[in-house]
């Protein structure tokens, strides 16, 4: 099942064909990207000469209007040597940016793999740049795979070949690695929460580490126990499965054995009942991805093994499961975390703080020049930001703003929320240092993460938030509900540098 960054690749099945010609082109599909306001003069005009004027007389007739991610399938067209011909809108032509064709090149893609196909073509553009090619072609491989893992009838089925007209091979290599990324992190959140748990998770990260070359530690209970990482071990002991403590290192090439230039921290929760203060049902039922930002920063550090990018990096995973069993920890328990601090529990839901405190201790320890960590942390940045914006939270701007800009750069939509002294006050507890929630709800983005910053020493560092964007309640034009695979791409970009 796990087919992510297999050593041996079999034949390829996403491949470059740089010359992009399409005249001796056969294959089942052949996908072009289509701007708003007519044909143009790139490699859409071209396919048009080919069709003998076909696609401009339907643009002109207003049959297909090139708008963002509508996507028309014109069948056996005449003059193609393909089954058919699919044209995806991509919007405006002045806002085309690399998350644009991402999404439009999956939507393409996730509406082939609806059958099995042999061979489908994409063309891209001349007046591309190589970020946004290879966000297209992880598209294109990310929109094959939806969340069939336990059907035994799959709705979306791999496609043999995908041939990328008109992109360099390199960009193309890429962009497969990078899907592969995404897609690991998907299959991990999809997974049922009685197969994936903190043991099982820490199994999944080992044999990823092998095949990307990344050293891995992995923390079990007694380990755990003897590092001082008691505010790990409370969240989990509701629960039968024990937790872990995962840290991957990769050591970029030509770089020294200096301390990280990054580290990658992410909230591994694989269920997420609330513990003692449970959760209605109806909010617990996703809490499957409440390991999302844990399987991104797994995902992001293997396809950065796989990219063989120049930087030093740690990746740490704080795998719980938080749970109502006989030992659970309760409200009003005052828990000594690894970094000394001591933390007063008023809501056993807000469980992810808790977790990360440790797991922040451990990797400020390692000296990092910089820490990003990604969290499902708080139903409170969905209500501030909605579904599809992930928030930002920073105790230095000009870190935080790279992480914007690799975000960005990839189509992953940020928006940075204020961190004023005046939120500490709000964590302040009247019998430990601090409690692991603010007064009332209001802002309970902004003081999770003024919890978090308790614990990174001054160290730079930007929080995200994903409790949104990482999960996928309905389907969207371009990926199949469930696991999004969110931050996966912004995190490698963030590794490129800027
Ligand atoms: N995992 C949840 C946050 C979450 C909510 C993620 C919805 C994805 C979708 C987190 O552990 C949590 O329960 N947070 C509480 C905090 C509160 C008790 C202070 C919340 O947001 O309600
Ligand atoms: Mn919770
Ligand atoms: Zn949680």
């Amino acid at each position: 099942m796990t087919s992510e960054f297999a050593i041996q690749r079999g034949p390829r099945s996403v491949v470059a064909e740089p010359s992009g010609r399409i005249d001796a082109l056969e294959a089942d599909a052949l996908v072009a990207f289509l701007a708003e306001g007519g044909i143009g003069t790139g490699a859409v005009a071209e396919i048009d000469r080919a069709t003998g004027g076909m696609l401009a007389r339907l643009v002109n007739a207003g049959e297909i209007s090139g708008k963002r991610y509508e996507c028309v399938p014109l069948l056996a067209p005449a003059g193609l040597r393909v089954g058919q011909f699919v044209v995806v809108g991509i919007g405006k032509r002045e806002d085309v940016d690399a998350g644009t064709l991402y999404r439009a090149a999956a939507t393409a893609t996730k509406h082939l793999s609806g059958r099995a196909r042999t061979k489908v073509a994409l063309v891209a553009d001349g007046s591309w740049t190589t970020r946004q090619i290879e966000q297209a072609v992880a598209g294109s491989v990310v929109g094959t795979v939806g969340q069939d893992l336990y059907r035994a009838e799959k709705k979306r089925i791999r496609i043999g070949t995908i041939v990328w007209l008109g992109a360099p091979v390199e960009a193309v290599d890429r962009g497969a690695i990078i899907a592969d990324g995404v897609n690991l992190a998907r299959r991990l959140v999809n997974a049922a929460p009685d197969d994936l748990y903190p043991q099982t998770f820490a199994e999944e990260a080992a044999a990823v580490a092998g095949r990307t070359g990344m050293e891995i530690d992995i923390w079990d209970e007694e380990q755990l126990a003897r590092e001082r990482c008691q505010a790990m071990l409370a969240v989990g002991r509701g629960s039968s499965r024990s937790p872990r403590l995962v840290i991957l290192r990769y050591r970029g090439p030509g770089r020294s054995e200096d301390a990280p230039d990054l580290a990658l921290v992410g909230k591994g929760v694989t269920f997420d009942s609330g513990g003692l203060s449970l959760k209605p049902s109806d909010s617990m039922l996703t809490m499957k991805c409440d390991m999302a930002g844990g399987a991104a920063v797994l995902a992001a550090a293997a396809t950065i093994a796989a990219l063989r990018l120049p930087v030093n990096l740690v990746a740490a995973v704080g795998l719980v499961e938080n749970m109502t069993g006989p030992a659970a920890y309760k409200l009003g328990d005052v828990i000594k975390a690894r970094s000394g601090t001591t933390i007063e529990v008023h809501n056993t839901d807000a469980e992810g703080r808790v977790v990360l405190a440790d797991v922040l201790d451990v990797v400020r320890n390692l000296k990092p020049a910089r820490i990003v960590d990604a969290a499902t942390l708080t139903g409170a940045c969905m209500v501030a930001l909605g579904y599809d914006v992930a928030g930002l939270f920073t105790n230095d701007q000009a870190w935080c703003d790279e992480v914007a800009a690799a975000a960005r750069a990839v189509g992953e939509p940020v928006w940075q929320l204020p961190m004023y002294p005046d939120y500490d006050d709000q964590i302040k507890s009247e019998v430990a240092d601090i409690k692991n929630v603010g007064e009332g709800r209001w802002g309970g983005a902004i003081t999770a993460a003024k919890f978090l910053e308790r614990f990174v020493g001054g160290i730079p560092w930007t929080h995200v938030d994903i409790a949104g964007p990482a999960f996928a309640e309905k389907p969207r034009p371009w990926i199949d509900g469930g696991g999004t695979g969110c931050m996966v791409r912004a995190f490698v970009e963030l590794a490129r540098g800027r």
